[in-house]
């Protein structure tokens, strides 16, 4: 059985497409074993509550430097002993703490097709702002491992989604949300419970 923590900050929409795909079967021999938010008001703790999943908040206000957070996060992690972490919509840079005694076990979903529109500053609507600036076509979502950097992992999956005329950013979202993210971050989470990804020490 994996077991899997997701971190979240926000509405949750990525949490409840793994969670649906748990109820579907898409993801097999999976347990999501806690949810875990910076921020108290996000509505995926009570999308994690509403299907029976420990939700849990740490928020860095809590504390009182980021130091303390880190190893208040890093030990609500341990905590639930996953298999795999998975950020979906975490907003918080993970610590190297963390993506240490996790080497190869974190994932993301970042909602543009990495390289592009990537990195420091480039989340939730800002990377959409972006996308529609420079007047590219198509754009995406990627599921990547984490490493050390702000969205430098190794890349597991990635969907291409068309830019509209008039789109505005949060339609764009909406629309990489649906086509995009809400299926290969399931599917990436599916994979590797079934071994066809490889996760830990590599
Ligand atoms: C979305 O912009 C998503 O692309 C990014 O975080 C934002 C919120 O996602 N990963 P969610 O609805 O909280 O899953």
């Amino acid at each position: 059985m994996l077991r899997v923590a997701v971190l979240v900050s926000g509405g949750g929409t990525n949490l409840g497409a793994l969670l649906d795909a748990l109820k579907t079967g898409k993801i097999k021999n999976t347990e999501i074993v806690r949810v875990i938010s910076n921020n108290p008001g996000a509505f995926a703790l009570e999308r994690a509550k509403s299907h029976g999943v420990e939700a849990v908040c740490i928020s860095p206000k809590s504390f009182p430097d980021r130091e303390a957070f880190n190893r208040a996060l890093l030990s609500g992690l341990k905590e639930c002993d996953p298999d795999l972490i998975v950020l979906a919509g975490f907003l918080v840079n993970i610590p190297e703490s963390i993506v240490k005694t996790f080497k190869n076990r974190i994932i993301n979903i970042h909602p543009s097709l990495i390289p592009s529109f990537c990195g420091k500053g480039y989340y939730g609507l800002k990377v959409h702002e972006a996308v529609l600036n420079r007047g590219v076509k198509v754009t995406g979502a990627t599921v990547h491992f984490v490493d050390e950097g702000i969205d430098t992992g190794r890349i597991i999956a990635q969907k291409a989604v068309e830019v509209l005329p008039g789109d505005t950013p949060e339609v764009l979202q909406r629309r990489v949300m649906e086509q995009a993210e809400w299926i290969i971050l399931p599917e990436a989470v599916a994979k590797i419970a079934a071994g066809e990804i490889k996760i830990g020490e590599a």
